[in-house]
């Protein structure tokens, strides 16, 4: 039985800090998690507490939904993801990502692992997404539509919000802090690709594949929010480097990408924050 959403925000507000009001939401994805370690006043709630929520598989996520503050600013944090790869559906994705928004976040900051299709963007660099290629099976938007969410036709040109993006890139190079951009491309996972598959997507136009992201946007962008999306690059992607993918890798080289996300995201929602998009 599906469970209303104003059940699962009264669970939500019960946690919430008293006159809570985040203005960014964010996601953060294998690797990424020590990026929540900055918060201060946070209230936690585990996924598995949200109804209709499960607890995510992967190793490496926390699966916990914080409130509290980055750079003083109020956040909703999705400290850990659910993936569709460990067999889950769309619906708790989405929950998550319309709790941010009903909670009054307008951006959704979207982070994750990815592969580099570009020789020349190594494992440890970040690639700001400005686009993507949605190869993994289906859409978060099949089904009855809610209007009082969304349209039940949405446009996509400018799912990559141009006025953040240009926020992310002035900061990036205030902090000196090199920053790449990209498509990306989605695949289902958990296999990594083939080097042929990662030849195609190279000829398609994708800079960089992850198994993640593309849901959490389109589902934040239905829900009206402004989105900025930033790929932690783990490695070259397959057929591109001597060492075998695996997810150790993605790990490790997570934590280097974390380091300058920690730097960058802080300076970048203060900033995103007083252009007043957020409001
Ligand atoms: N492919 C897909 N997902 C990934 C990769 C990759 O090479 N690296 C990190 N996540």
């Amino acid at each position: 039985m599906s469970v209303s959403m104003a059940d699962i925000m009264a669970v939500v507000h019960r946690h919430a800090p008293r006159n809570f009001q985040p203005r960014f939401g964010m996601i953060l994805g294998s690797g990424l998690s020590s990026l929540a370690d900055q918060m201060t006043q946070v209230v936690s709630i585990p996924y598995q507490a949200i109804p209709g929520i499960q607890t995510g598989s992967v190793s490496g996520h926390a699966s916990l939904l914080q409130m509290g503050y980055l750079n003083d600013i109020p956040v909703v944090c999705l400290r850990g993801r659910l993936h569709l790869y460990e067999g889950v559906a769309y619906e708790p994705i989405a929950t998550l990502v319309r709790i941010v928004r009903n909670l009054g976040c307008h951006c959704f900051i979207v982070t994750g692992a990815a592969g580099s299709l570009r020789e020349e963007v190594g494992p440890g660099e970040l690639m700001m997404i400005n686009d993507h290629i949605n190869f993994q099976p289906g859409n978060p938007l099949v089904g009855a539509n809610d209007e009082s969410i969304g349209p039940r036709f949405l446009a996509m040109e400018d799912a990559y919000d141009h006025n953040l993006r240009e926020i992310m890139i002035a900061c990036a190079e205030r902090l000196h802090i090199p920053l790449q951009q990209g498509v990306y491309i989605s695949t289902l996972g958990p296999s990594f690709e083939t080097p042929a598959e990662i030849r195609a997507f190279r000829m398609w136009g994708a800079d960089a594949v992850g198994m993640s992201c593309v849901p959490e946007v389109i589902l934040a962008r239905h829900a009206g929010m402004r989105v900025a999306c930033v790929a932690a690059i783990t490695n070259l992607a397959a057929g591109m480097q001597h060492e075998k993918i695996s997810h150790t890798g993605t790990l490790q080289y997570g934590e280097i990408a974390a380091r300058k996300l920690i730097k960058l995201l802080p300076e970048f929602l203060k900033d995103a924050n007083e252009s007043g998009l957020a409001s």
